[in-house]
């Protein structure tokens, strides 16, 4: 396991410098993560609609935590407006082979989440949990759960579990600059482990990834993306 490296740049925002690309734009990066995977995911509507105690959700590329705290987020304000529905129970499993330090991941939410009470209340309980090798943790009933590894070991560690996911949030580095977290081969193995009408979003457009989501056996929608971005990505599960 590499340790990543990020910079700041003038306006707070963290560069990786393995990839040299951005985690997120920090101004806007809440509504851009609810934009792309929770609404992209439809998650809310999804909830309503699951008919099992848990959802499970998989993700490429853990970061800051800042999608699996918008996740959390979304799914209080679910139970709290819907105590007696079935759904009870979040599982978020996710994969980092460069994790940051528990001081970056508190420095990233610091810049990000300075106008959300809210989450910066579930960010610290991540941060005060959080280190960069302890791998699962339980905050009622929302559960995470860290691979620290290379993503192409994912599917397995997944396999394992004996799971099958509801909805993938794929959010690798941009895909020109990280190949691997968007390979047909990857996506293959994360259709196999699809839930029946399972959904993924994820950010880019790239034609590649939309060409190799296709492949693995996904529908695929190019959708409006976010703020001034041109398209994003969407789909689900074709069985
Ligand atoms: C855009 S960032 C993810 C942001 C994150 N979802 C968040 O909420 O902060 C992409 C992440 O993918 C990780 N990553 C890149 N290549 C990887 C690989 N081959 N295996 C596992 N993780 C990888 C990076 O270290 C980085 O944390």
């Amino acid at each position: 396991m590499l340790k990543s490296t990020i910079i700041w740049d003038e306006n707070q925002t963290p560069i990786s410098t393995y990839f040299n690309d951005v985690y997120f734009n920090t101004e806007g990066a809440i509504d851009e993560t609810r934009y792309v995977f929770i609404e992209g995911n439809d998650l809310y509507q999804r909830f309503l609609q699951h008919e099992q105690e848990t959802f499970i959700v998989g993700e490429t590329g853990f970061g800051s935590g800042l999608s699996f705290l918008i996740l959390w987020q979304t799914f209080l304000h679910f139970r709290d407006q819907h105590p007696n529905h079935l759904l009870k129970k979040i599982k978020f499993f996710s994969v980092e082979k460069f994790p940051l330090s528990s001081d970056e991941l508190k420095q990233i939410h610091h810049n990000v989440l300075t106008k959300d009470k809210d989450l910066q209340n579930l960010a610290s309980q991540l941060q005060t949990n959080f280190s960069e090798i302890q791998s699962s943790y339980q905050f009622d009933n929302v559960s995470l759960s860290i691979f620290y590894d290379d993503v192409s070991d994912f599917p397995d560690f997944l396999r394992k579990q004996n799971i099958l996911i509801n909805a993938w949030f794929f959010d690798g580095f941009s895909p020109a600059k990280n190949p691997d977290m968007w390979s047909e081969s990857l996506f293959k193995k994360c259709y196999t482990l699809t839930a029946h009408k399972g959904t993924f979003a994820t950010f880019t457009a790239a034609g590649f990834v939309r060409r190799n989501l296709l492949n693995a056996g996904f529908n695929v929608f190019k959708h409006k993306g976010f703020g001034i971005k041109r398209e994003m990505l969407i789909g689900n599960k074709t069985e």
